[in-house]
């Protein structure tokens, strides 16, 4: 297979990569020798899915007696796992191993006293563990391990990624710190579950699924939850319709579109969580926007979360992610580093605008592994050649179908270290002919743009779209510049030197916001070089006029 080992960082121990992660982490050792092959996506979701059913969430008093604690909610069932964390209070996480534990534990719990505001009688999977008596019943004296839920500040992790030995390593070491753990994955799929309970008051076939990057392997800690609501019993519904010389079917409301519907649906659903739902604040709906959703925050676990309804196409593109995200471990560290990189330098933002997406740049990072030669990644027509009957799937006239079955995909024989491939990436889009072309990433070819957009990137499965049609001129020419002067950067370092001066080296160079402290030492750089093309663009940089770069960029 593809040769793992040569990628990984060597000597560094804190950068071991958990590549098991992306396809399902398991609890250690117990699923261990079940198979390492890797699940597909529709395999992790239906399992998560099902341990988001048998787990609950407790708020816990400040000194508390884990030991107790569990001893407490054993009389109800097998726990099979369980963890801390630290979120307005500490919370825990209780996965039974059946699903009928809490229905006894439900049982058993009392309503809060009514004293001060009127209750709503919505009885949740989330519950607050009391003392009777917190003297006596006070904590012993080992702490409780809390599982933490949000990575280190930009600032230790430039730190910690002085300490390696490569940039290969450093990359590692990002990703380690940023993905999503395991713990943070229950979190996300037992928010979709508490929210199909408010949906299965209307709709008792729905389930509520995860998409985008808490599900497509390129998701870090503290990215928003976006989930959708599903009807889609297909399966059940069309075993019933064949059978039988008669046809039934039910009465249902007809409305003139799709989006009208929507809208509804959201409209009841987003009312029910703002009224009633336990720990949902700041509902938001947002009916009139393209893709129609609500939007709330979720405070006992502390996710944003964005409700929409089924997307197939969005949940194509997630399965497509997840499966680049799987097949080599350098994509992911990839992706993670240029993530953070955009992000550091204001190529990204968290409110939408005219700046370039996290899932448009994702698919940059993707179009960009399988340009290499020999190719990191397949392009889509591969994978769609790779596909079989039970892949096949069309949605709105555009075929969608590609291959879901990890094994079947051959492995890559490109060995290129993630040092070669970070630099070349800035050059590369450094380097694009935005101006004429485009990225499709269904051909993994550049190709004429179809039309004017300054970044066109064609949406994988509806052909006719550019999913980058928001960036604007100056927001490209802005990624065109930090790209140059990063793949400038690591041309230039002297690595041993700037180790033994302790200074930023590497990946950690690329973190710090280049118009700062790194200033002194770009006009240092310039004297050396005395290159005037560097020199008009380190000032563009400084000045923020863009001028200098749009002869590059097409304006
Ligand atoms: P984060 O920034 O980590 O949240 O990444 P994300 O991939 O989750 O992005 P976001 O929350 O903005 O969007 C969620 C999902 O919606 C994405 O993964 C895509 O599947 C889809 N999506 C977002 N933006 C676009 C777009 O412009 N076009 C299309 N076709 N799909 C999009
Ligand atoms: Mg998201």
């Amino acid at each position: 297979g593809q040769p793992r080992g040569q990628v990984r960082p060597g000597s560094s121990g804190a950068a071991v990569q958990r590549a098991p992660q992306a396809a399902g982490p398991e609890e250690a050792g117990e699923d261990a020798e079940v198979s390492t092959r890797k699940k597909t996506f529709a395999e992790v979701q239906t399992e998560r899915l099902e341990q988001a059913e048998r787990t609950v969430l407790i708020k816990c008093p400040p000194k508390l007696n884990e030991k107790k604690l569990l001893q407490y909610l054993s009389s109800h069932g097998n726990i099979k796992s369980h963890f801390f964390f630290e979120n307005r209070g500490i919370h825990a996480l209780i996965e039974f191993s059946e699903k009928n534990s809490i229905a006894s534990l439900q049982d058993a719990i009392g309503l809060p006293s009514a004293a001060e505001y009127h209750v709503v009688p919505f009885k949740s999977r989330l519950f607050t563990f009391m003392l009777k008596n917190p003297v006596s019943q006070a904590a012993e004296e080992t702490p409780l391990h809390l599982s933490p839920q949000s990575h280190i500040p930009v600032k230790e992790l430039i730190e910690k990624l002085c300490h390696a030995d490569s940039i290969s390593s450093q990359m590692y070491i990002l990703l380690n710190e940023y993905q999503l753990t395991d713990e943070n994955i229950k979190l996300r799929y037992l928010v979709c579950s508490l929210v199909r309970d408010f949906a299965r008051a209307y709709f008792p076939d729905s389930t509520v699924k995860p998409f985008g990057s808490s599900v497509n392997t390129f998701g870090k800690l503290g990215c928003d939850v976006d989930m959708f609501l599903d009807f889609h019993d297909t399966q059940k519904h069309a075993a019933k319709t064949k059978k039988g010389p008669f046809d039934m079917e039910y009465q249902m409301k007809r409305l003139p579109s799709e989006r009208l519907a929507t809208q509804k649906i959201l409209s009841v659903v987003g009312d029910c969580l703002d009224n009633f739902g336990p720990g949902c604040v700041s509902v938001q709906k947002i009916l009139n926007a393209r893709c129609p959703l609500v939007k709330f925050s979720h405070q006992p676990t502390g996710f944003q979360c964005d409700l929409s309804v089924s997307n197939s196409i969005a949940i194509k593109s997630s399965e497509l992610l997840y499966i680049y995200g799987c097949l080599d471990s350098r994509v992911r560290a990839l992706v993670f580093s240029v993530r953070c990189w955009a992000r550091v330098h204001g190529l990204t933002n968290s409110i939408p605008g005219t700046w370039i997406t996290n899932f448009s740049l994702t698919m940059m990072v993707m179009f960009f592994l399988q340009r290499r030669s020999p190719p990191i990644i397949p392009t889509l027509d591969q994978l769609k050649e790779l596909a079989d009957q039970k892949d096949k799937l069309v949605i709105g006239g555009y075929d969608c179908s590609f291959v879901s079955d990890l094994s079947k995909i051959k492995c890559t024989s490109n060995t290129e270290t993630l040092d070669v491939l970070l630099g070349d990436f800035f050059e590369y889009y450094g380097n694009f002919d935005f101006r004429r072309n485009s990225i499709n990433l269904r051909k993994g070819k550049e190709v004429n743009k179809p039309e004017s957009s300054p970044l066109y990137i064609w949406n994988p499965f509806e052909q006719d779209l550019n999913i980058s049609k928001n960036v604007n001129q100056p927001q490209l020419e802005k990624f065109v510049a930090m790209a140059r002067e990063s793949a400038w950067i690591l041309r230039k370092e002297q690595k041993a030197q700037q180790m033994t001066n302790k200074e930023p080296w590497g990946l950690a160079a690329l973190l710090i916001p280049f118009g700062k402290s790194n200033s002194n030492k770009m006009k240092n750089r310039m004297k050396g070089i005395g290159s005037e093309t560097i020199r008009n663009l380190l000032d563009s940089l400084k000045l923020n006029n863009p001028t200098n770069l749009q002869k590059a960029v097409g304006k």
